[in-house]
Parts: structure tokens; sequence; C-alpha cells
């Protein structure tokens, strides 16, 4: 089911025209979040890395950025951009993500939770891999949005289905920093 909601990865470029620049200011947003020099995020099904790219500017020098994505075309897309030294592709297929237990202070999830099943198994590897004290963003399409681009309506997640999932595996909610007509962004800390 999944298969049939997955971004299609020969349209790449979509997901870098400057209209998502001025739609999502991903510098601004990834502030707002809290992303700081030094952490260690991962970065769930990055495409092209329209989100890798500041998260990498902004944990730099010392921290790392883990981009994860299920299609070779994509990783490739992001690699044809010359990445810094501290990004780090890997091509997997969520909800399973192949990285260490309590290894990451951020996972990032932009556009992608609505089209990954079983939502529960990646509820629960997203609280496996954070640190005590580490937070999860899930940036997604609302069903309810005001404008028409973005995948069908149908495909989308309530806010409420995702809070449900975090808080189901352990995580405590924080308030969102962020509010938009078309999408939601829901954070989540896991505090023990
Ligand atoms: C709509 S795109 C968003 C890309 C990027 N986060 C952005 O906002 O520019 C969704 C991405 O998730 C990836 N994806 C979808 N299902 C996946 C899965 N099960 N495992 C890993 N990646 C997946 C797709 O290949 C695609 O690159």
């Amino acid at each position: 089911m999944s298969e049939t909601k997955r971004f299609n990865p020969k349209k790449h470029a979509i997901l870098l025209e400057t209209s998502r620049e001025a739609k999502w200011h991903p510098r601004a947003l990834l502030r707002q979040v809290g992303v700081q020099p030094g952490q260690v995020v991962v970065d769930l099904g990055c495409g092209p890395g329209f989100w890798t790219f500041p998260l990498a500017d902004l944990v730099t020098p010392t921290g790392a950025v883990w981009a994860l994505d299920i299609s070779r075309e994509m990783l490739d897309a992001l690699v044809a951009r010359h990445p810094p030294a501290q990004v780090h592709t890997m091509c997997i297929e969520l909800p399973r993500i192949p990285l260490p237990a309590a290894s990451a202070d951020l996972v990032w999830a932009a556009f992608v939770v609505h089209e990954v099943d079983p939502l529960d198994d990646l509820m629960r590897e997203i609280q496996r891999v954070l640190k005590v004290g580490g937070r999860v963003a899930v940036l997604d399409w609302r069903p309810d949005a005001v404008h028409d681009d973005g995948p069908p309506r149908a495909h989308r997640l309530d806010a409420g289905v995702i809070r449900s999932g975090l808080q189901g595996v352990g995580l405590t909610l924080l308030a969102s920093p962020w509010q938009h007509e078309d999408a939601y962004l829901i954070m989540a800390q896991k505090s023990e």
C-alpha cells in the first residue's frame, strides 16, 4: 500500500524548486525546531536533500546528518549536489531505521510519514534511535490544507494520528513552534 503513496523519484527536481524555499523557509523553520551545532540528525525520507543541506549547515562543524531514503535515484540526486562531509547517505526501507539505539539528537521527518506503513513500527524505531532528551519533528501535509499542492488528500494523515503514535511509544509531545495553513509540525521528546 505504501508504494502507491510513494513520491515518484523521477520527479525529484520538483522537490528542489525555489517555490518550496519560498513556501517552507527551510533554514528559518529548522532554527525554530532548535537544530544546533554538534547535533546528530536523522533526515528520514531525505529525497534529493531539500532539508539535508540546511540541516548540515546548522549542525556543522562537529555534528552529522544521516540522510535516509528508499530510493537510490533520490540519493544519487542528493550526492550529485555535493553534500558536505558531515552528510552520510543510506539507502534503506522505513519503517526500519538501521542506526544504533540512542544515537540521534533529532529525527527530522518532512513529508514522508504519510508514505510509510506501518506507522506504529516507524514510531517505535524513532523512539529507539533517539537519545534521552532527543526530539522528533514531523512536518507533513494537513488533510484540510488551504492550497492544492501536495499529495492526494486521501493519503494524508490527521495530526491527531501522528500525536497518538508518538505518545503511544512513550514520547512526550512538545508545543509546536510553527503553524502553517497547509502543513503541521508536530514535535515530541524522549524523556526517559
Ligand atoms: C515527498 S518526498 C519528501 C522528500 C524530502 N523529505 C523533502 O521534503 O524534500 C518523500 C520521500 O520519502 C521517501 N520514502 C517514501 N517511503 C519511504 C520508505 N518506506 N523508506 C524510506 N524512504 C521512503 C521517498 O523516496 C521520497 O524521497
